[in-house]
């Protein structure tokens, strides 16, 4: 079985931060989205992996995964010259993918179950296609499937405006090659995309046998920054304390992981917190669930729930920032001393600069 991973696309809803990089390499807990994914279809025994990239941030994707050896995997990039569609995607991959089944999968999803399961499950049953459903409160804004009675799945609509169902299509999708032939014969749907559940309800309406698996422990499309947080979140509570960095007349408290050349001094940190190699906290409050990326620096400020991008410099800040994502090489600068009443929610392209 193949692995094809959709790293392309414009990330129009994570603006700025997009405007300087790949959707996909924003880092969870100090981690690129997209080596979460490259981990899981490798834990699953996928090595052999397509990555699509686009012509905008392919290079910067390239650079990013290597070769894949150091993930024990072999990468092929293809270029997809335009973001048409998911189901665009595997057309342009057609050639790499060549009779093989496959599991796409989506470079901004973020499962902790993992799909292990589900790729047993496929090879066990060799469905047409396997699909990976949650309920979720919003189904307008995914692709949305309606099981019968055995379960199987008899409808999909993309992003409708009357969901007939709560059932959100997540990012993996185990394929026969037998889609290609759909696929071949599909059109633009109402948001001009060459839509992957048109391919999916095109197998279904041949006869084709598709199958569903709901998702075991949670998971995240990280297309937006709230949902950028949130996935920051979920890695974070799994965290393991381990404190290879300095620590000097601090309190550091709880899950919370201080690499290797980070140091902390005269500081507070309630985990669970991730500071990465090379950054600076210094008189300074971390609260539970922020990132600190690496070589950043937090000085005489407060911060929580928050990301905080490599490079990045945070000083004197007069507000408490929560639920903010400060992108690479931001300057953040204030005047402050003394205890912050208020909070201040930011989301800064990289290498912005605001002074408070
Ligand atoms: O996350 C689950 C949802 O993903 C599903 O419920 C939807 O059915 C599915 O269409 C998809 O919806 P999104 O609106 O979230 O898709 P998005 O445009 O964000 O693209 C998903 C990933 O695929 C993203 O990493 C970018 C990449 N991509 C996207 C397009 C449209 C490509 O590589 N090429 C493309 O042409």
């Amino acid at each position: 079985m193949k692995g094809l991973i959709l790293s392309g696309g414009k990330g129009t809803r994570l603006r700025p931060l997009t405007y300087t990089r790949a959707k996909q390499l924003i880092p969870i807990a100090n981690k690129p989205n997209l080596y979460y994914v490259v981990e899981d279809l490798v834990r699953a025994g996928v090595t052999d992996i397509g990555v699509i990239i686009s012509p905008d941030t392919g290079d910067e994707v390239k650079a990013a995964l290597g070769d894949g050896g150091r993930f024990g995997a072999r990468f092929s990039f293809i270029l997809q010259p335009q973001p048409l569609g998911l189901a665009h995607a595997v057309k342009v991959a057609r050639e790499y993918l060549g009779d093989d089944p496959f599991v796409m999968y989506l470079g901004d999803n973020l499962l902790s179950g993992g799909i292990a399961h589900l790729v047993a499950e496929y090879r066990r049953t060799m469905p047409h296609a396997l699909v990976l459903l949650t309920p979720v409160d919003d189904p307008r804004q995914f692709g949305v499937a309606v099981l019968d009675g055995a379960g199987r799945v008899v409808r999909l609509v993309e992003k409708p405006a009357v969901p007939p169902s709560e059932l959100a299509l997540v990012g993996v999708y185990l394929f026969s090659p037998a889609v290609h032939d759909v696929i071949a014969g599909l059109r633009p749907g109402r948001r001009g995309e060459y839509e992957i559940t048109d391919a999916i309800q095109g197998l279904i309406d041949r006869g084709g046998r598709v199958t569903a698996h709901q998702v075991r422990g949670w998971w995240k499309d990280t297309g937006k920054p709230e949902d950028l947080l949130e996935a920051n979140r979920l890695v974070l509570s799994q965290l393991t304390r381990r404190l290879e960095g300095e620590v000097t007349a601090s309190e550091v408290a709880g899950e919370v992981v201080l690499e290797a050349g980070a140091t902390v001094s005269r500081s507070v940190i309630r985990g669970p917190v991730h500071v990465a190699r090379g950054a600076v906290v210094e008189e300074s409050y971390l609260g539970p669930y922020t990132a600190v990326g690496p070589g950043a620096r937090v000085i005489r400020s407060e911060v929580e729930y928050s990301i905080v991008l490599g490079e990045a410099e945070l000083c004197d800040l007069p507000y408490r920032l929560d639920a903010s994502v400060i992108g690479q090489g931001v300057a953040v600068r204030g005047q402050a001393n003394g205890p912050r009443r208020h909070t201040l929610q930011l989301v800064l392209g990289d290498r912005s600069v605001v002074r408070l």
